[in-house]
């Protein structure tokens, strides 16, 4: 949800911030820009569309000096034009903005009213009239920083330069990531540290209220009140090889070649490896007695959350309440004491998310967050952080982040039911085992590609699609049609597939085809029953199962994918594969751009 650099150092800024921003293209590819200050000027030059758009327009405009800053766009205020695109400019400075400055249209009367002009129609604008407002006003670019950033009510990540200061680069942070990178005689401001990985292994990420100003040399760090604060530096092991694509066509190929490497790995984090039993961190309450859970999250992290509804009180004899954070956070319903709030989310930064842990936490709620990024926002606040270990993940489309989500999750069911006595020693012994043979299995379905793409055809010529699955496979159906939509733009809607007499049967005939997630547990008559009733209004049935359900199935489907055997409580992890593999292989056939979507960005950083 954009992503902003900028360094101040002694090399040429505009390369070192341009492969910055090839690595957070993902946040946002609507537009980009750069703008550097050389001998006191400050010059910018931006281009709508992807980055490979700003690449050719500097090769006409040229950007020289060490000092710069640069942005690339997921527009919320304002069409994702030239104009609109970042850094704004005013009088005697430059920014880049990640996030939404709520009180824009306040600031603007009172800027506009000052006589100065807008040429934008983006919120972001207005912080750069304010900046230059309090310059023109005579004070130094530190304090002007400090007095704009008082001023502002919403979220935002910003990095400023100035005319007349080539050794200084002052950035922002308040409910949107910023973090320092430490170089020799260069500094670094990046949205997350994949921007500053190849630059530097020290890192310091902002908190909420700090703002910093960076010179060749020096890094001064302060809160909120303007006090000057020390915040850790941490020396991150990520490496640029963890961020390119390895030969893959596109990151969200290579992602889901991952699956089996983000399942182990963080299984091994979860599994003590000498008893092999679940080993988790000490909770921050009592699991034996606690009353209820909350769950929340967004997009696919959701439907990761609802697989652990199933799972925690099938398992756990745990009631909880699930909900999407955008809603939770405004539905106010009763907490009990000290529950728990479990939260879901790759990134760690999604705003709707961070919300509801506020409101959850400030209403006496334990927060445990399952996190792919440990560092983030949501790491910091809450009491309790369960790492996945998926690795850095850059394709929009989540995919490896959600078996690995799982993976934590399952765990977290295993413990809990432990604590409350609801699950006997042996039975959790196969849990822990059916956990443990997932990375094999994984393995053993990335081996699908050529049948996936089989079924792939079918659904390419399709302008509907519907999903089906029952139970613990429902939120899996869920996920396949999130993520076929999100890629290939064909609209797809998951059912629960008793659901589907209740009024959805009537969308069905051979144009509509029907893709149903039905491995051979306990509700799979049930499901082939939904199928059969499908099938006779003239439905086209695509089948993920195991050989069982294969067998029983050869009659109604018209495609079959076997998955290997899997004990029920693990399959909702090894089926979600071949259905992101689905949804990849269809968007390959409709030449769509697979990892950057169209109005799409990673992390949600706004409401
Ligand atoms: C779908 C997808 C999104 C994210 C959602 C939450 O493929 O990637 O739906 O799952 O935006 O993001 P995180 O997990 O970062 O909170």
């Amino acid at each position: 949800m954009c992503g902003i650099c900028g360094v101040v150092g002694h090399r040429p800024a505009t390369p070192i911030v341009f492969e910055g921003l090839r690595r957070l293209e993902y946040r946002g590819y609507d537009s980009a820009g750069i703008a550097t200050v050389d001998k006191g000027q400050v010059a910018r030059c931006r281009a709508a569309g992807k980055l490979d758009n700003l690449g050719k327009a500097l090769q006409e405009t040229p950007l020289s000096g060490s000092t710069g800053i640069g942005h690339t766009r997921w527009a919320t205020h304002g069409a994702p034009t030239t104009t609109n695109a970042h850094p704004h400019r005013a009088g005697q400075v430059a920014i880049v903005h990640n996030g939404i400055i709520e009180n824009f249209s306040e600031l603007k009367k009172v800027l506009v009213a000052k006589g100065r002009h807008f040429e934008t129609e983006t919120d972001s604008e207005a912080v750069a009239h304010l900046l230059d407002e309090h310059i023109q006003q005579g004070m130094s670019p530190k304090d002007a920083a400090f007095a704009t950033i008082q001023k502002l009510q919403g979220a935002y990540a910003i990095a400023m330069i100035f005319e007349g200061h080539d050794n200084l680069l002052i950035g922002a942070r308040h409910g949107a990531p910023l973090a320092i990178g430490y170089g020799e005689g260069e500094m670094f401001l990046g949205s997350d540290s994949l921007a500053l990985a190849p630059l530097s292994d020290q890192i310091t990420y902002l908190e909420d209220g700090d703002w910093c100003v960076l010179t060749q040399d020096k890094v001064e760090i302060f809160n909120a009140k303007g006090d000057s604060v020390e915040r850790p530096v941490q020396t991150t092991s990520l490496t640029t090889g963890q961020i390119g694509k390895d030969g893959y066509r596109h990151f969200m190929e290579k992602e889901l070649h991952e699956h089996p490497v983000a399942i182990g790995q963080t299984l091994q984090r979860v599994i003590d490896p000498e008893t092999r039993r679940i080993a988790l961190p000490k909770m921050p309450f009592d699991a034996a007695t606690l009353p209820r859970a909350t769950i929340t999250a967004c997009g696919s992290a959701f439907y990761a959350g609802v697989v652990g509804r199933y799972w925690l009180e099938e398992f756990a004899r745990l009631p909880v309440d699930i909900d999407v954070a955008s809603e939770l956070r405004y539905r106010n319903p009763p907490q009990p004491n000290q529950g728990l709030a479990l939260l879901i989310s790759q990134s760690g930064e999604t705003a709707d998310t961070l919300g509801v842990l506020r409101e959850l936490k400030a209403a006496g709620q334990r927060i445990v967050s399952v996190l792919n990024v440990e560092h983030s926002t949501m790491g910091r606040e809450s009491d309790l952080v369960l790492g996945m270990v998926a690795g850095p993940e850059i394709s929009v489309a989540s995919t490896k982040a959600f078996t690995a989500q799982l993976s934590v999750l399952a765990a977290l069911t295993i413990d809990f039911a432990r604590s409350r006595g609801t699950l006997s020693e042996e039975r959790e012994r196969q849990l822990t085992d059916s956990l443990l043979d997932l990375p094999s299995h994984a393995l053993d379905v990335l081996g699908l590609f050529d049948e996936i793409r089989s079924m792939a055809r079918v659904i390419a010529q399709a302008r509907d699609v519907l999903y089906l699955g029952r139970g613990i496979c429902m939120p899996i159906a869920q996920e396949g049609a999130l993520k076929l939509k999100e890629i290939s733009y064909i609209h797809a809607e998951a059912y629960a597939a008793g659901e589907l007499k209740h009024g959805p049967i009537s969308l069905i005939d051979h144009t509509v085809p029907v893709v149903a997630i039905a491995p051979s547990n306990i509700l799979f008559d049930k499901t082939l029953s939904n199928l059969q009733e499908a099938k006779a209004r003239g439905g086209r049935i695509l089948v993920f199962t195991d050989a069982k359900g294969a067998e029983r199935l050869k009659d109604v489907a018209e495609h079959i994918v076997v998955l290997p055997d899997i004990d029920a409580f693990a399959a909702p992890i090894l089926y979600t594969i071949p259905v992101q593999i689905l949804a990849y292989e269809v968007a390959l056939l409709k030449g769509t751009d697979v990892d950057q979507p169209r109005n799409l960005a990673k992390s949600v950083t706004v409401e």
